[in-house]
């Protein structure tokens, strides 16, 4: 079968390849592929700046964000053939933490813990995955393809939960908040903070085009400005875009008592900019959390498909602006400037 893989930390090696069918041992139920999500991880992963491969091997199967179709459910009871399903990215570390020992993998304490098409266990784009049924998830089949963007709703629905967990410290009704980025991470946590009944705002430096679009469809104002500029100091901040000056003006610009949790990764940047105690008298003064917020763990996989169910359907598909075929695979990695989601199609949902 043709699976997309690359050596990680050797910029420009990833490459569509003929790979043995999947092993037994990477799970009891045999998937099709239908869909594969791209994300800025798979970019760095390609770019040789992340990522490890299996032991013993040198080439990883590439992507986490994925979709299929059930074609063998093994003796698993749960599953049927041509259940649509997801691929939970984390597995617990084998030691384990005391987070993983009770589920909470994204939580990982001592960082041996392995993700799918990340770290240490091939990914998604191939024609075929195997996946142990206990993390296999779901998905209502009327989704269609918009079930690729459940992976990317684990991360936000876990984000969100970390938001409300902090802020409970203290007497705490937060009414706004500003998501900074209008990137998938960004849009689909506008989402849920809309679903939250909160007055939602979201910054980008674009000035048209489907993101603008986008925000207001889903009732939210749009910003084309610095986080200062916005008129409001936000009760909570999402940062989604990892960019230094951006997380910067995110901790200045909180209001009192509120929450910045940043989602981004992010790598350098000008050095120039608030000295870092300056930034912190501002959090300290104003008792602000800076919370940072990575994976999910299954209570937030099951959340996030209730979040993609009490979506608006349209709204869901202007996410995903780009479908590629797997042979076009470097064309689907290589951002285009109008991208949102963009998704590798192996077949049709
Ligand atoms: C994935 C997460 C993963 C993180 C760090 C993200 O792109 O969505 O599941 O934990 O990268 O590797």
């Amino acid at each position: 079968m043709k699976a997309i893989t690359v050596e990680p930390h050797a910029p420009e090696t990833a490459r569509l390849e003929e790979v043995p069918e999947p092993d037994g041992h990477e799970g009891s139920v045999l998937v099709e592929a239908i869909a594969v999500g791209v994300c800025g991880t798979d970019v760095e992963i390609i770019e040789g700046h992340y990522g490890w491969a299996p032991p013993g091997k040198r080439r990883l199967v590439l992507g986490h964000e994925s979709l299929g179709r059930v074609v063998d459910p093994g003796p698993s009871g749960g599953l049927r053939k041509g259940d649509f399903v997801v691929g939970i990215v984390r597995r617990p570390d084998p030691e384990p933490c005391p987070n993983c020992a009770v589920g909470e993998w994204d939580m990982c304490r001592n960082g041996q813990y392995t993700e799918r098409g990340i770290k240490e266990i091939d990914g998604f784009m191939s024609e075929r995955w195997r996946i142990e049924p206990e993390y296999a998830m779901k998905v209502d089949r009327s989704l269609g393809l918009l079930g690729v963007l459940l992976e990317p709703t684990t991360v936000v629905t876990k984000a969100w939960e970390q938001v409300f967990a902090v802020g409970q410290r203290a007497f705490w009704e937060p009414e706004t908040v500003l998501v900074t980025g209008a990137g998938p991470i960004g849009l689909l946590a506008a989402l849920v903070a809309k679903q939250r009944g909160l007055d939602v705002h979201v910054l980008d430096r674009v000035e048209s085009g489907s993101k603008p679009e986008l925000v207001r469809a889903l009732g939210a104002t749009y910003h084309a400005c610095r986080v200062a500029d916005v008129g409001f100091q936000p009760d909570v901040i999402v940062e989604c875009t990892g960019v230094g000056q951006v997380i910067n003006d995110s901790i200045r610009g909180i209001a009192a008592g509120g929450v910045v949790c940043l989602t981004g990764v992010g790598r350098g940047g000008s050095t120039l900019g608030p000295p870092a105690a300056d930034v912190a008298a501002a959090a300290v003064l104003k008792n602000n959390v800076v919370v940072g917020s990575v994976n999910a763990n299954k209570r937030h996989w099951y959340k996030a498909a209730q979040v993609l169910a009490h979506a608006d359907r349209a709204w869901l598909a202007g996410l995903i602006t780009r479908r590629e075929r797997p042979d076009d695979f470097m064309r689907a990695l290589q951002h285009q400037p109008d991208d949102i989601k963009v998704v590798i199609q192996f077949a049709e949902p």
